[in-house]
């Protein structure tokens, strides 16, 4: 059964692109046929891919854009691929909301400890309650705490996620943190997902993105 991914929410700079690369490079190395659907026209992961062929890093990676029936084509693509991942502007946007009536996952990621804005986030949940409410009952939204401290003493991403957890008004939260590392940042920048990138640190990050894929039964 095909998977169509969506990695949204209504703001930008929170990791996105950066994590829809190192998950799809490891879909890829576990010999899964993926797609990535563009439906931000910032354009992060044509950049990243122009990068990786500059550097013919191989496998190449199938590549689409579209912004505007973004639902539809993401279907089409889910006919030919096992895994559709779609990124979507950091925005409130009309092409988040069509990405959520297809969307079979969503991830969603939060920085702990950077000012939460409940707002924006309580928008974003709303939307995604309505495309459940209605047109798509069986999506699975989860929140992602990215950029969490590495220092242990640090508590921002423990109480989130509590907070998050105690009100069954949010979206669920994984129980896998992806932390702020260098390796997700360096990867992203040349070509690369974490997999590829071949460090101590980037050991930590190949972890973070497969139990993280594991606890949210995606692979
Ligand atoms: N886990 C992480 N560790 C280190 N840097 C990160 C991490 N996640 C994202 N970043 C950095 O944060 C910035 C914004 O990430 P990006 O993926 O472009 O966000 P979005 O697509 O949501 O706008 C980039 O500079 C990226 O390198
Ligand atoms: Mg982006």
């Amino acid at each position: 059964m095909s998977k169509i991914v969506v990695f949204g929410s209504h703001k930008g700079g929170v990791g996105k692109s950066t994590l829809l690369v190192s998950i799809l490079v490891y879909l890829m190395r576990k010999g899964k046929k993926c797609a990535v659907l563009e439906g931000d026209d910032q354009n992060s992961i044509k950049d990243w891919l122009a990068e990786r062929r500059e550097q013919d890093i191989v496998p190449d990676v199938e590549y689409f854009e579209c912004y505007t029936d973004i639902a539809e084509r993401a279907r089409k693509l889910a006919t030919r691929f096992d895994f559709v991942l779609l990124d979507t502007p950091g925005r409130k946007s009309a092409e988040f909301r069509k990405a959520l009536t297809c969307a079979d996952y969503l991830l969603t990621f939060i920085e702990p400890g950077a000012q939460v804005e409940i707002n924006t986030l309580s928008q974003m949940v709303n939307d995604v309650k309505t495309a459940q409410a209605s047109l798509n009952p069986t999506m699975h939204p989860w929140i992602v705490l990215n950029r969490c401290s590495t220092d242990p003493r640090d508590q921002d991403a423990t109480e989130l996620r509590q907070m998050l957890n105690d009100d069954p008004d949010w979206l669920p939260v994984t129980r896998q943190r992806i932390h702020a590392r260098k390796a997700y940042k360096q990867a992203y920048n040349s070509g690369r997902g974490v997999h590829e990138y071949q460090d101590n640190n980037g050991n930590k990050g190949r972890g973070e993105i497969e139990m993280l894929l594991q606890e949210i039964n995606l692979i």
